[in-house]
């Protein structure tokens, strides 16, 4: 949730942490700060609450920190309320070492006490400043930094990036990590850590995952990684081949707004290298068709929007393969005692590949024997790495903190992936395999069409943005598809929204629709049109507002009865939900935009939440 990021070279820290810091902001905003040591300055650290700006205007820029090793934290704040104290760098009380963190230290009380009642002293009220203070106490202890670190590391229980500067060591930045993402960057001038690539790919390419339980010391010219024992470490090296524009505005007003227009380009990258000689190919999924044949349940299992995609994909695996699919949210999944096995599939959808209950649940799953397949857009996450298969979206970084791209890219890949799987159990004609990947090619020149003129798109939202209340109807993939409209909604609007299966209207939420009302209906699914249009009737029976989304087939049907009706293109049924959801997005987008709402970085909200 928080980004941590560390440098240390032959260039000044401040602007490089800055800088690195303002480009994962996403990950946590609610306070920020800087620890720099320099020869003749010592330690400086300058944290505040509030967003990286005002720190940013604190220093100058920079240009008040001294020094060519530094740390950085941008915050989301878990243990006590966000404000300038709380902030990281949290510093021992002795001001020997400053530190930054990313995760939770779940028994943190315990030590707390336990250094209280040896006299330390503690000013904040985080987690963190207990492991500095650790640190530091095991450091008098020892006198040996390497050793302090391994002593605080089996002491402590949870999850943790760290960022540790010692003022005994004027030379050296390092770094820990255990169920939170870390990597470091090789540079030109100096190394690098950060919890994100985004945050130093100006500097380097060239960058190495961490891996739970290890450490790692970096010097201007040297990065040693060691296991828990202390054993030195050969680190694979990857390199990033995304350019750093792809991580920038380029003139957009918001990452949101940027990423949804790059939707096509992303669906066709994800897309394209898959499919050769009219087949869907998985060069990376190494299932075989008879362990395909032996499974007999499939789940899927994600959190958020990942979770929407599932959703409808339950839908469209289980008209695809005839095999039950359940969906399941990760955060209750890893709790329920699963009837998973080794005849199961559990496949965990998650973007940043980080995601704390999506990666709990996928071990459960492994430990109860199933195969694990990890749909993932970031690479070399953990959940990328621990997987028994995984396959990545290709959707390029994204920095909004309400997902657009990686939400459209993940369901055109559980598309392939359904088909691919159908077609190893022989449940799909080949006609209809056939007319699914010709419309699945298509989708991106269709998006395109629908993104060249959606004026009314942003007409409805100036018309309808001072709701206080909208519901998203729509049945079978229309209803999947409404819970991630109403998603994105209420994360970046703060409007109060709900999306319902629209046969349950009637079991309750049709007592809150009054005159006035704002009903989103959605009307793209074929097989049910006349069925959600009688539902839509009943809406405006009682007075509702309906602003509908429908496809070209079904626009004069739905014009003669919603107030407002938003087309997209027509495609294969199954794959509806990949253009329909793009008017939803788009709404959403601009009904924040109208009142004035922070769109890439909404109040509260992480974009990888690494915490339960
Ligand atoms: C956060 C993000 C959502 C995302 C969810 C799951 O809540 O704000 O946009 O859908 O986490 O994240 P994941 O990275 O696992 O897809």
């Amino acid at each position: 949730m928080c980004g941590i990021i560390g440098f240390v070279g032959r260039e000044e820290a401040a602007p490089i942490l800055l800088d690195g810091l303002e480009r994962m902001e996403y990950r946590g905003y609610d306070s920020a700060g800087i620890a720099v040591r320099s020869e003749t300055k010592g330690l400086q650290v300058k944290k505040c609450k509030g967003r990286l700006r005002v720190l940013s205007d604190l220093t100058h820029g920079g240009a008040d920190l001294e020094g060519t090793l530094g740390i950085g934290h941008t915050r989301w704040a878990t243990h006590g309320e966000p404000n300038d104290i709380n902030a990281h760098p949290h510093v021992s009380e002795n001001g020997q070492i400053a530190l930054v963190h990313n995760g939770i230290i779940e028994n943190y009380l315990e030590i707390k006490e336990h250094l209280m009642k040896l006299g330390v002293t503690f000013t904040s009220d985080t987690d963190s400043e207990v492991v500095a203070q650790l640190l530091a106490f095991h450091y008098n202890e020892c006198h040996n930094m390497l050793e302090a670190v391994g002593r605080v590391l089996r002491r402590i229980e949870g999850s943790y990036a760290l960022g540790i500067v010692c003022s005994d060591y004027p030379n050296a930045l390092i770094a820990a990590r255990k169920d939170s993402p870390l990597i470091i960057g090789y540079g030109e001038n100096g190394n690098f850590i950060a919890s994100d690539v985004t945050a130093i790919i100006k500097h380097t390419r060239d960058v190495v995952y961490m891996g739970d339980g290890e450490i790692a010391v970096l010097t201007a010219d040297s990065v040693d990684v060691f296991d828990d024992e202390m054993l030195p470490l050969e680190k694979q090296h990857s390199t990033v081949d995304w350019d750093v524009s792809a991580a920038e505005k380029g003139g957009y007003a918001h990452f949101m707004f940027k990423e949804i227009m790059e939707q096509p380009e992303a669906i066709r990258k994800t897309v394209s290298p898959r499919i050769r000689e009219g087949r869907v190919v998985l060069d990376d999924v190494s299932m075989t068709a008879e362990y395909v044949r032996d499974i007999s349940r499939i789940f899927i299992v994600a959190c958020g929007s990942s979770y929407h995609v599932g959703m409808v994909s339950k839908y469209n695996w289980e008209r695809l393969l005839r095999r039950p699919v359940q969906v399941d949210l990760a955060s209750e999944f890893r709790y329920s005692d699963p009837l998973v096995d080794e005849h199961s599939l559990v496949v965990v959808i998650s973007q940043s590949g980080e995601t704390l209950d999506t990666m709990a649940a996928m071990r459960e799953a492994k430990r109860r024997g199933a195969r694990t397949l990890a749909i993932v857009n970031v690479v070399g996450s953990s959940i990328a790495r621990e997987a028994d298969d995984v396959l990545y979206t290709w959707a390029g970084p994204e920095i909004a903190v309400a997902t657009t791209k990686a939400y459209s890219t993940q369901l055109v890949l559980m598309d392939l992936i359904g088909l691919y799987l159908a077609d190893l159990l022989g449940t799909v004609e080949k006609s209809e395999y056939d007319a699914i990947l010709a419309e699945i090619q298509a989708l991106p020149e269709k998006l395109q069409r629908f993104l060249d003129h959606f004026e009314d798109v942003q007409y409805f939202a100036s018309r309808y943005f001072n709701h206080n209340s909208i519901f998203f109807i729509g049945r079978n993939l229309d209803y999947a598809m409404g819970l991630e409209g109403s998603l994105k909604l209420k994360e970046i609007s703060y409007i109060h929204s709900e999306a319902y299966a629209s046969g349950e209207l009637k079991h309750g939420t049709i007592s809150l629709i009054e005159p006035g009302t704002l009903v989103v209906a959605l009307g793209t699914y074929a097989a049910l049109f006349d069925k959600a249009m009688s539902n839509v009737v009943e809406v405006k029976a009682r007075g509702a507002e309906v602003l509908a989304v429908t496809t070209e087939s079904f626009r004069e049907k739905m014009e003669k009865t919603a107030d407002a009706t938003i087309v997209v293109p027509d495609t294969h049924p199954m794959l509806q939900p990949s253009l329909g959801v793009v008017p939803l997005q788009l709404f959403a987008y601009y009904v924040a935009l109208q009142r004035g709402c922070d769109i890439d970085k909404p109040r509260n909200l992480a974009k990888s939440v690494t915490v339960e």
